[in-house]
């Protein structure tokens, strides 16, 4: 594997192989190490989880890690993101994670050399990868019969790259059922696996999983502005809500969260709360993306 762009690229072999790698980093006491592979991380929209645990797993994995500080980049001069990219590849770089607020954007770059790893760390609406593994590495940790689960996926979906890579994941590990839960407003921009639900009852009753997503606001265009109050009315995840899904529910959220829009702070703090399990998870799973893209 060169690059990771899109779960669409990947095979059920290659998301197995990840998961059982990032689940025995999870268990190991000591790990390989990669000092020859450097890393840069180029993050053009802001990120705390994403940035912070890819630098950590490199840290792990003894990869040494710059961040380009994009605000102060030569970009702002009018160099393209394919000759920063060369250009830093030219200073012994290896591995590039990236977040941009452009679809696509690493999928379309021309003349990337064939000696270094692109890693998608979000772009714009389209796809957010690591984090749909990541989740799906604690669903399967605590709920691994896949193909037995009802999983809800509740709010912007229509702005969601983390909800348009899940759909590709679900759809390829073959869970049972998968329902989008959001308002007219905000339905799936595609739906190849699933259904859609404006009833957030629906999703909800009998969900063995339940994932909120965070309003979008910063991509919300004229035609798709909610009264948040509104919204939170009808699809904010509440306590007293949860008695519709399993008694051992997994309730998550790919974070920053909004609270008391998405989800109240009694279900983030919930014991059947998965979220803070999702981190910690990614920089298991990130050390192994790493891994499987410089052993390629
Ligand atoms: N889940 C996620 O991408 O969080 P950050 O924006 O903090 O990286």
């Amino acid at each position: 594997m060169q690059h990771l762009l899109s779960i669409k690229q990947l095979s059920i072999a290659d998301v197995e192989l990840l998961l059982a790698r990032a689940h025995f980093f999870k268990h190991a006491k000591k790990y390989p190490e990669y000092p020859e592979q450097s890393v840069a991380t180029l993050f053009y929209e802001n990120s705390t989880r994403t940035r912070m645990s890819f630098e950590i797993a490199a840290k792990k994995l003894a990869m040494p890690v710059y961040n380009l500080d994009m605000a102060h980049s030569s970009e702002s001069k009018g160099e393209s993101l394919s000759d920063t990219l060369a250009n830093l590849a030219a200073m012994g770089i290896h591995s590039f994670v990236l977040r941009h607020s452009e679809d696509h954007i690493l999928e379309n770059l021309k003349g990337v050399s064939s000696q270094i790893h692109l890693i998608n760390a979000g772009d714009g609406q389209h796809a957010h990868p690591s984090q749909a593994l990541l989740d799906l590495m604690t669903i399967w940790e605590n709920k691994p019969a896949l193909n037995t689960l009802k999983i809800a996926i509740v709010g912007d979906v229509r702005h969601s790259r983390v909800a348009n890579s899940l759909q590709s994941l679900f759809a390829l590990v073959g869970v049972k059922e998968l329902v989008f839960v959001a308002p007219a407003v905000w339905p799936p921009r595609t739906l190849h696996f699933g259904r859609w639900t404006e009833s957030l009852r629906d999703g909800l009753e009998d969900a063995d999983v339940v994932i909120g997503l965070r309003v979008q606001k910063e991509r919300l265009k004229k035609d798709a502005q909610l009264d948040l109050t509104d919204y939170c009315m009808q699809y904010g995840i509440r306590q007293e809500l949860l008695g519709l899904a399993k008694s051992d529910v997994m309730l998550m959220h790919p974070g920053p969260v909004n609270r008391g829009i998405e989800m109240d702070d009694t279900v983030v703090s919930h014991p059947r709360s998965y979220i803070l399990q999702q981190v910690t998870n990614g920089v298991f799973m990130r050390m192994a993306i790493f891994e499987r893209l410089i052993l390629a």
